[in-house]
Order: C-alpha cells, then sequence, then structure tokens
C-alpha cells in the first residue's frame, strides 16, 4: 500500500522538474494529483505520463488569484477536496540593482509569494499536509537576484504564519529548501552549454554535485505523508550541503 493511498495532492507548477517529478512519486504511492503551469500543451504532456486516470492538469497562473482558484475548484470537482498542497510554482529571473525592470521584479514577487499564499487553500481538507518550495538563494546573497532572494525569503517567513493559521485543522505546513537543482529552471539541461554552468554551480556545493528533482520529491513525499506526522513548521534543505557548510565546497577546498 502506498504511502498516500486515497489523499488528492494539488502541485502548482506540477509540469515540470521538481513538480513534475514530485506528481509522478505521489502517483506511485497511490495520491490522486492536480498539476498546474501556464502552458497547456506542457501540462497535457505531463497529465499523458503521470496518467489520466489518476491526474488531471489545469491551466493556471499563480499570480493570478482567479486563475489559481479555479485549479482549486477543479481539484474539488474532480476529486472531492484537497488533503495535499505543494506550493511549488515559481520562477526565477536575474533582477541586478539599477539595471532592472520594475514589471519583472513584481512579476518574480506575485508569483513566487502570492501565488504561494494563494495555493494554500483554505479548501484543504481536516489532517492536511502543505508544502512550501523556498530556496538556498534566499539566504545566500547572490548577486543579481534580489527579487528571487526577497521572495523565496518571503515563503519561510509565510510559512510561519500559515503553521499558526491552520494548526487548529490539524493542517501541517512545512517548507522544502532546494539548493540547485538539474531542473529547465536553468534552461536545457540536455543543451551542450549546459555542462559550464553545472560546473559553476557544483563549486559551491560540498557534495560537489547538482540536486536531482527526484531527491527533491522523496522530501516532499516524507512532509506530505503520515511518516513526518509531528513535524510543523520545519524547514528542510535540500542542497548537498551548499546552505549549511559553505566553506566546504569544492571552492575552498584543497582538492
Ligand atoms: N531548480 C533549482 O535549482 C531550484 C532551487 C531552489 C528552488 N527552486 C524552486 O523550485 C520550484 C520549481 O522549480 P523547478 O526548478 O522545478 O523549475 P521548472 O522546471 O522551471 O518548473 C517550474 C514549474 O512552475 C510552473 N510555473 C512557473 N510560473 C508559473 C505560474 N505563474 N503559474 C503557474 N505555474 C507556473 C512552470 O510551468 P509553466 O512555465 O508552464 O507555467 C513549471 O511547471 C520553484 O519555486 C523554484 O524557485 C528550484
Amino acid at each position: 500500500m502506498g504511502k498516500l493511498e486515497g489523499k488528492v495532492a494539488l502541485i502548482t507548477g506540477g509540469s515540470s522538474g521538481i513538480g513534475f517529478s514530485t506528481a509522478q512519486l505521489f502517483v506511485a504511492e497511490g495520491a490522486k494529483v492536480v498539476i498546474t503551469g501556464r502552458n497547456p500543451e506542457n501540462l497535457k504532456k505531463a497529465v499523458d505520463a503521470l496518467g489520466t486516470a489518476r491526474s488531471i492538469g489545469v491551466a493556471s497562473d499563480a499570480a493570478d488569484p482567479a486563475s489559481a482558484e479555479k485549479a482549486v475548484a477543479a481539484a474539488v470537482e474532480a476529486f472531492g477536496g484537497i488533503d495535499i498542497v505543494f506550493a511549488n510554482a515559481g520562477i526565477s529571473g536575474s533582477t541586478p540593482l539599477g539595471g532592472t525592470d520594475p514589471s519583472l521584479f513584481k512579476n518574480i514577487l506575485d508569483i513566487n509569494i502570492a501565488g504561494v499564499f494563494q495555493a494554500a487553500s483554505p479548501h484543504l481538507r481536516e489532517g492536511g499536509s502543505v508544502i512550501l518550495n523556498g530556496s538556498v538563494l534566499a539566504k545566500a546573497g547572490s548577486p543579481g537576484y534580489a527579487a528571487y532572494a526577497a521572495s523565496k525569503g518571503a515563503v519561510t517567513s509565510m510559512a510561519r504564519v500559515l503553521v499558526s493559521e491552520l494548526a487548529p485543522r490539524g493542517i501541517r505546513v512545512n517548507t522544502v529548501v532546494p539548493g540547485a537543482t538539474k531542473t529547465p529552471i536553468w534552461g536545457d539541461t540536455a543543451a551542450s552549454d549546459f555542462s559550464q554552468k553545472e560546473a559553476y554551480l557544483k563549486r559551491s556545493i560540498p557534495l560537489n554535485r547538482m540536486g536531482e528533482p527526484e531527491e527533491l520529491a522523496q522530501t516532499v513525499l516524507f512532509l506530505a505523508s503520515n511518516d513526518s506526522s509531528f513535524v510543523n513548521g520545519a524547514e528542510i534543505s535540500v542542497d548537498g550541503g551548499s546552505g549549511s557548510s559553505p566553506m566546504g565546497t569544492p571552492l575552498h577546498a584543497q582538492r
């Protein structure tokens, strides 16, 4: 018997990367999943891969409250309610001081903060689990990423408030904090110039490699399932040590 038998999960940004890997694992563990994304073609491909008996895709923009609400309504209509929300949809973007279009800055905040807030739905059933997706870049001070860092810092702050608001209904709220993970957020991971990007990123990771989306999915499964029944308000880093031990990275090592 799977760890999520009989559960319904809403995964925003479930058509790609970490969200899609999580949807695959959730389905394998017995859940029904509702995935969102803006691009309908990518959603269809993802639902075909997940199987139409156990998944539906809803084209929805996390930045638009009405559109996000549509995804929740579709989940309730198709599967009767929601037990798990993985508020995962997010974008990155370069926003250097002095060279940033304010609309880009705002868009990153709208998707990564307001979209996450919107996804942590009041329609969740009692005893449910909400998992937010943060980032090591919230604290890394990486130049050029002010909007993204601010948005992910906001996610972890917001999680603490949601813990307090949802605990009376037995709903747990936790945050997964990924380090650099091999997904399309970094561009085409199969392209020839990706290895250069990867080599650069690995220098800041003690385990000397990027994470795989499946490794994030396993942690999200832990937080979604009863295995974490007393874990509430946690931030779990899945980053190869990059957030905790920067001095242990290849950049500093005498290797
Ligand atoms: N990969 C990493 O290194 C890394 C590290 C730390 C944190 N994260 C976080 O992990 C999450 C997932 O990223 P990923 O790496 O898996 O990236 P990804 O492969 O680019 O996937 C992002 C997903 O979010 C969806 N999405 C983006 N904007 C959306 C919007 N406005 N409304 C609805 N869906 C939207 C995308 O679909 P559409 O484009 O079709 O909308 C896609 O399904 C993000 O929150 C990201 O910040 C990633």
